[in-house]
Order: structure tokens, then C-alpha cells, then sequence
């Protein structure tokens, strides 16, 4: 058992202090840890856990156990209590709340912080407002409902309640901001891997990093960057995943899909996200070990369904078409244009189409 929960433990049981814990908005994380932790419990028994071994494990209460089993039943979860066996989870709900993300979550650093809101303008704005007060690098931030989500260049982004997954990761990379285009790629790469093992799918990138299934958009990822001329303060990365949403605005009808449409089955809007910031962070390591993706181009190009295709390119400076080749290590699109000269395409400067349908 960690320090910090002993500490915590002792701050609970002073009723002046745990006031003074509330009012300084600190309260409400020791208790959610305590849930947080007594549902991974539960979960990974698969079984009967004790009273007794969730009271040693966490160093808490019988009282303290039984009050988050309850707050658990409040959330939605379904379970049993048995005389001389414990407590054993019979069904979860439709949540993407912080401890369901939480008990599942296998990673090092990113998402160790979650918020969750059940409705919020955008995940993206409010990542950049915390990150502005100084949240931490790896905190992430997930939303149930955007009322203003936002996607590239000014479009809308929906997500409707109990239907979408929207969340935002927190960086601060200390890298120059001309790097910062490639971190996208690495979300990319994580959101079509989830997809890939969680689910019969071939989704692939439509570079630089939508996520493509049947020839239609299933993830979009929007990053914003704080800057000066040769450092970042921060990045959000903000992922939207078609999860189970079965009708789109009409503007999108056409190139939009989601993964139920695609499974024809309900999907688990918290396995989803759980899974992609866990390829996240396996290929995120890489690429700050490499400081570009040259350990990842492989495995990226593997996943680019432009490749071998024809592409259109609207650089400013001109459109032209081409074929795609795959990314270089700054991942760079490599263009042979139909003149045969190669283009190196970077991703944020121009747009690329295909030229036979979405991708
Ligand atoms: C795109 O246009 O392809 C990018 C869409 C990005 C949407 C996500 S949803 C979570 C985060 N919050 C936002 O407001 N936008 C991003």
C-alpha cells in the first residue's frame, strides 16, 4: 500500500480535517480513489472479494468499504453482497465515467488524472483552460456530451449523450513546436490499433490521422498546441470516436460511419478509450525515445489505406495529384506526383483528398 493512501486514510477519519479536505475540493479525489480502487478490485477477482481484504488492501474502514459500494450501486453497478463471501460486481453500467475508465486503465502515466463530465462545451477547451491553471502532463479529460465540440477547420463536432466517446489527453512535450504534428500521428495510430483489436475491423489512417473503416470516417482527432517560437507549453490531443451512434447530420451522412454501424452491436465506449490511450502511451514511448516516428513508420504505413492510392493534393502554392508512398520519419506524406517528381507533404500546411472517394 502506498504512502499517499495511509495518508489519506488518517485525513478521513478527523471530521474537522475531512471538512477542511472538502472545502478544499480534495475530499472527493481521496473518496473516488477508494472507489475507484474497490471497483479494479472487484473487476479483476471476477469473483467474491471480502469485506475484510478490500479493508487491508485499501486500509480503510468497513464503514469506508460498504459507503463506496454503495456510491458504486448509485453509478450503476450492479452488486452483490453475500454474508461470509463479500462482494462480487453482477453488471456494469453504460459509463464512461472516471472509475469505469479507471478500473481498466492498464498504463503508466497518461490518464493516471481523469475528469470526466457528463456534459461539457468542449473536452479540448476545457483541457486548455486546466492546462492553463497547470494541470498535469497525462491528464485526460472525457466528456459523455459536447454541446460545442469542435472539429478541424471550424467544423462542428457531434456527440451526442451515451452515444459518442470524446475525450482530450494533456501534454506538455518538450519538443519544438514543429514536432508536435507527429504526436497527432502517434493518436492516430493508437485509435485505429484499439479499433483493429477490439473489434473484426479493417480500420486504417487517412493521413494524417483519420480513422477510416468501410471508406468512412470513424475517428477525428483535433490538436492544439500553446507555443512560442521554439517551445511548447502544451498540447490536447482531442479524440472523437463514432461509438454508437446510428444517425448522422445530414452534411456527414455520406462519409461518416461508427463502430456500431459497422459491428451491428452495442460497443463499450470505455474499452475503447481505455484501449487507445494504452497504444498511446506504448507508442508515444517509442517516439520520444526515436524524437521522430521513425520506430513507428513501419507500423504506420501499414495502417495508411492512402497508400498506393491516387491522392490530391491542395498545397497553396498550387494543387496537384498523385500517388501516395507512405510517411516518412517526420511523418511527411510521400507523394510521387503523376510528373514523377516526390513531394514531402506536411501535415497541418495542406489538405489531401482521394481522388476516387473519402479516402
Ligand atoms: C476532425 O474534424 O476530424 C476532428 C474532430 C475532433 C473531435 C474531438 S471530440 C473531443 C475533442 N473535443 C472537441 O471539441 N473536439 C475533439
Amino acid at each position: 500500500m502506498s504512502g499517499v493512501r495511509l495518508i489519506c486514510q488518517r485525513l478521513l477519519y478527523g471530521a474537522e480535517k475531512r471538512e477542511a479536505l472538502s472545502s478544499a475540493g480534495i475530499l472527493c479525489k481521496v473518496t473516488d480513489m477508494y472507489k475507484n480502487e474497490i471497483l479494479r478490485m472487484l473487476r479483476s477477482s471476477g469473483t467474491y472479494v471480502s469485506g475484510q481484504d478490500l479493508c487491508r488492501e485499501l486500509g480503510i474502514s468497513r464503514t469506508a468499504v460498504w459507503k463506496n459500494i454503495r456510491q458504486l450501486e448509485e453509478d450503476g453497478y450492479e452488486i452483490e453482497a453475500s454474508a461470509g463471501k463479500g462482494y462480487r460486481i453482477t453488471g456494469f453500467p453504460d459509463t464512461i465515467a472516471e472509475e469505469e475508465v479507471a478500473s481498466i486503465l492498464q498504463t503508466e502515466r497518461v490518464g493516471k488524472k481523469i475528469r470526466y463530465f457528463s456534459r461539457i462545451d468542449s473536452t479540448n477547451q476545457y483541457a486548455k483552460r486546466i492546462a492553463e491553471e497547470g494541470a498535469e502532463d497525462g491528464t485526460l479529460i472525457i466528456a459523455d456530451e459536447q454541446t460545442a465540440g469542435k472539429g478541424r477547420s471550424g467544423r462542428r463536432w457531434v456527440t451526442p449523450p451515451g452515444e459518442a466517446i470524446a475525450f482530450t489527453l494533456l501534454l506538455r512535450p518538450p519538443l519544438s513546436p514543429d514536432r508536435i504534428s507527429m504526436v497527432t500521428l502517434v493518436m492516430g495510430m493508437a485509435a485505429a490499433k484499439a479499433v483493429r483489436s477490439l473489434y473484426d475491423l479493417p480500420a486504417g489512417i487517412k493521413w494524417p490521422n483519420d480513422v477510416v473503416t468501410g471508406g468512412r470516417k470513424l475517428c477525428g482527432i483535433l490538436t492544439e498546441m500553446s507555443a512560442e517560437v521554439e517551445k511548447v507549453h502544451y498540447i490536447v490531443i482531442g479524440v472523437g470516436i463514432n461509438a454508437n451512434i446510428c444517425e448522422f447530420p445530414e452534411e456527414i451522412r455520406q462519409i461518416a460511419t461508427s463502430l456500431k454501424l459497422e459491428t451491428g452491436q452495442d460497443v463499450n465506449r470505455a474499452q475503447v478509450i481505455a484501449r487507445t490511450m494504452e497504444y498511446f502511451e506504448r507508442y508515444y514511448t517509442v517516439f520520444e525515445k526515436d524524437g521522430d516516428l521513425s520506430g513507428l513508420m513501419e507500423e504506420y504505413n501499414a495502417l495508411l489505406l492512402n497508400r498506393g492510392r491516387g491522392v490530391r493534393v491542395l498545397d497553396p502554392a498550387g494543387a496537384y495529384t498523385g500517388t501516395a508512398r507512405g510517411i516518412n520519419s517526420r511523418g511527411e506524406l510521400i507523394v510521387e506526383r503523376d510528373d514523377g517528381a516526390e513531394s514531402m507533404v506536411y501535415a497541418g500546411e495542406v489538405s489531401v483528398r482521394g481522388i476516387y472517394g473519402y479516402v
